[in-house]
């Protein structure tokens, strides 16, 4: 059996350019539909899945993400090792707008999602180990990735997950500051908690979208500014993807 790389990606991302041979698979799985059909296809020679995490078009909020199904079909298509790619707010000096950001930690500040497998009743429950929460192997992917591209990578960082849609108030982004936190996105979890509750490797770039509320000049966050700073930070997120990609392989 092969075993592809899976790529998650968000907001700004919702297709892989010059992926080639592409099947669109439809899947379901007992804890429902992905966000988007599984494509697969070859990317630079790599056997690759990908899915558009809040469906193409954009259509699901962060909290109606259905994380479980996504993963679950990752791992039956025979995904061993997922490259994630977030759009979040910068807290910290390291994620000024247009930063790329390999985090290490992650705080969950979300609420009633459903994040685990673990999730019925008379069923034995695993607590796994989330100390790492990103896969060191895939971390280090990014980051020589990012060094082949010439493309500056902050090594660590600690990912604040909100539950959005809405963005934050300026007095929760000081929170999350006095908390540690340098970069604050929606969909980190129950992402990673779920990967690794399937065994799957995970290791996540994120891509700094705007200063997060009160953090920045402005008075406040527009979508144009997200958009417009994607557009160029996507780009050369892809290109990072298309050489860790190679490096994620083993
Ligand atoms: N907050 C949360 N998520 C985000 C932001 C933000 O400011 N920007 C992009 N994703």
């Amino acid at each position: 059996m092969s075993h592809p790389i899976g790529v998650i990606a968000g907001t700004g991302l919702y297709h892989l350019p010059d992926l080639t041979d592409v099947r669109h698979e439809p899947w379901s799985t007992p804890f429902g539909e992905p966000s988007s059909a599984l494509r697969r296809g070859k990317l630079d020679g790599v056997d690759v899945v990908f899915i558009a995490r809040h469906g193409d078009p954009h259509r699901l909020a962060p909290h109606r993400v259905n994380y479980r199904a996504n993963l679950w079909a990752l791992k039956q298509i025979g995904v061993q090792n997922l490259l994630s790619i977030n759009a979040v707010g910068g807290i910290s000096d390291i994620a000024a707008p247009g930063a790329l950001v390999v985090c290490d930690q992650i705080i969950d500040y979300t609420h009633s999602r459903v994040s685990s497998y673990s999730d019925q009743y008379g069923e034995a429950v695993r607590h796994i180990d989330l100390s790492e929460p990103y896969t060191p192997r895939l971390r280090q992917a990014w980051l020589d990735a990012a060094r082949a591209c010439d493309e500056a990578a902050h090594d660590g960082g600690v990912m604040a997950v909100t539950q959005g849609p809405r963005l934050e108030t300026r007095a929760e982004i000081a929170r999350l500051h006095r908390d540690g936190c340098d970069v604050v996105g929606m969909t980190a979890m129950p992402e990673a908690a779920l990967a690794r509750e399937l065994d799957i490797g995970y290791g996540s770039l994120a891509v700094s979208a705007n200063w997060a509320a009160g953090r920045g000049p402005a008075a406040e966050i527009t979508m144009e500014e997200i958009e417009q700073t994607l557009k160029i930070g996507m780009a050369r997120a892809l290109r990072v993807l298309r050489a860790a990609l190679h490096l994620s392989q083993h």
